[in-house]
């Protein structure tokens, strides 16, 4: 058996929550890779919107296992808000929510520290979430980082504290007023609620599913162009965010790696700092924010919209060894006399299909222009409903990309979704 992966080629909030979703009953194991609480992966059905922040969007199916993997960050806080709002729906995690011991811990001065550095850059910043999860990766890498795992240790509450200390001198470097007491007992709490589940040597343990011969689905979350290596770097999230990530961030091996499905937006979208070139800072960009109801699922901040980028999308397939497209969203394009997609950008020195070193390069974005369709999407439910510029307009990624797009999602609904059959 291999594992597939299901990741984000955009910005992040491609809608990979409902196509994980959708996917799970084919599968016996989710494993989340990367990421943490930044991630905001909603799902919808039975007229319930429920949005996920660190346990795989499997959850929410009875036989599948969910783990959450090594490369993951846990902030023990949001973990048991999330568990208490899955319990509200009736949903059991008992025997079906794994934790990797080597997964680390977000602190509440984790949290401190992603602020107080945030403020410190002025209109410089990241647009970070705010969850702490850069500085929770910088102890990972710096070595000082505390893991799922230490909460077992008798000294953990030694440990605790003496990392606790050494955030409170770096915040003093930043002169930003903090109360770090204020959310730790809820911290200590949510730590409790991690050891009521199991708490395992991940890398054996989905090594020794793939061995039973299980199927398994690896879960990004954020997207490609926020990946820490090959994203607009400093405009990006602290992890790697490709397909890679699925075997560091899990302990399996490249050659497990099997299917490698691609999730993209019909359009883009960006929430946060940095470059985006074929932003739309007019009434259309406002129009799709609120047609899509581009919010931020975990910050509810809007969301920057604009034309499909296939000069990013092919630069994220390309990384990821993408094998399926899924495209998602189409129903917001419904309306539309005329669709653009940037195919190259404009630069000082020519025109390049190739995401820059520095995006400072770009000066706009050169345009493909397609016939819009009109029908409303949400409500068809074969392929061959689909409008002939719909499918024109698959047709022409599939032509640019060179990878079928087999999945085309229409609507929030788990029932809101076109398998195209193409391979
Ligand atoms: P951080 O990962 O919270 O530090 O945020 C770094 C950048 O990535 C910011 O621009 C965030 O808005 C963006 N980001 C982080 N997680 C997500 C996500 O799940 N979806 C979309 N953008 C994200």
């Amino acid at each position: 058996m291999k594992v597939d992966v299901l990741l984000g080629l955009q910005w992040g909030d491609e809608g990979k929550g409902k196509i994980v979703d959708v996917l799970t009953p084919k599968y016996d194991v989710i494993a989340r890779f990367q990421g943490g609480p930044n991630a905001g992966h909603s799902l919808e059905f039975n007229q319930i919107k429920h949005i996920l922040h660190s346990i795989p969007s499997g959850i929410f199916h009875q036989k599948q296992i969910n783990l959450v993997g090594n490369g993951v960050v846990i902030d023990p806080v949001i973990f048991r808000e999330e568990v208490d709002s899955i319990r509200k729906l009736g949903v059991s995690l008992e025997g079906k929510l794994m934790i990797s011991r080597k997964a680390h811990l977000i602190l509440p001065s984790h949290r401190v520290l992603d602020a107080a550095s945030e403020a410190s850059k002025g209109i410089t910043k990241i647009g970070s979430t705010l969850k702490g999860i850069g500085p929770t990766y910088m102890d990972k890498t710096g070595r000082n980082g505390l893991r799922v795992g230490d909460i077992q240790e008798p000294d953990f509450q030694e440990k605790y504290r003496a990392l606790k200390r050494k955030h409170g001198d770096l915040i003093k470097l930043y002169d930003y007023e903090y109360n770090p007491e204020e959310i730790e007992e809820l911290w200590f709490e949510g730590i409790e609620e991690i050891r009521k589940y199991q708490i395992v040597d991940s890398e054996y343990e989905i090594n020794g599913f793939l061995k039973q011969g299980k199927s398994i689905l690896a879960e990004g979350a954020q997207g490609t162009m926020l990946d820490i290596d090959f994203g607009s770097y400093p405009y990006v999230t602290s992890s790697n965010t490709v397909s890679a990530a699925a075997c560091t961030g899990l302990g399996i091996a490249p050659n497990k790696i099997g299917e490698v499905y691609g999730v993209f937006k019909a359009y883009c979208t960006r929430v946060g700092s940095g470059p985006f070139p074929s932003e739309l800072k007019d009434d259309t960009g406002i129009y799709l924010r609120e047609k899509g109801s581009e919010y931020g699922a975990t910050t509810g901040r809007p969301r920057r919209c604009g034309w499909l980028d296939l000069v990013a999308l092919k630069y994220a397939i390309m990384l990821n060894g993408v094998t399926c497209l899924f495209m998602t969203k189409a129903d917001v394009l419904s309306g539309f006399e005329t669709l653009k997609i940037c195919t190259a950008y404009k630069k000082n020195k020519g025109i390049s299909d190739q995401v820059p070193y520095d995006f400072k390069e770009i000066n706009e974005p050169v345009y493909t222009e397609m016939k819009g369709w009109n029908q409303d999407l949400m409500r068809i439910r074969e392929v061959s409903e689909m409008p002939a510029e719909l499918n024109e307009y698959i047709r022409m990624i599939e032509k640019e990309t060179g990878v079928p797009v087999t999945v085309v999602s229409t609507g929030p609904n788990r029932e809101q979704i076109l398998f195209t059959d193409r391979t």
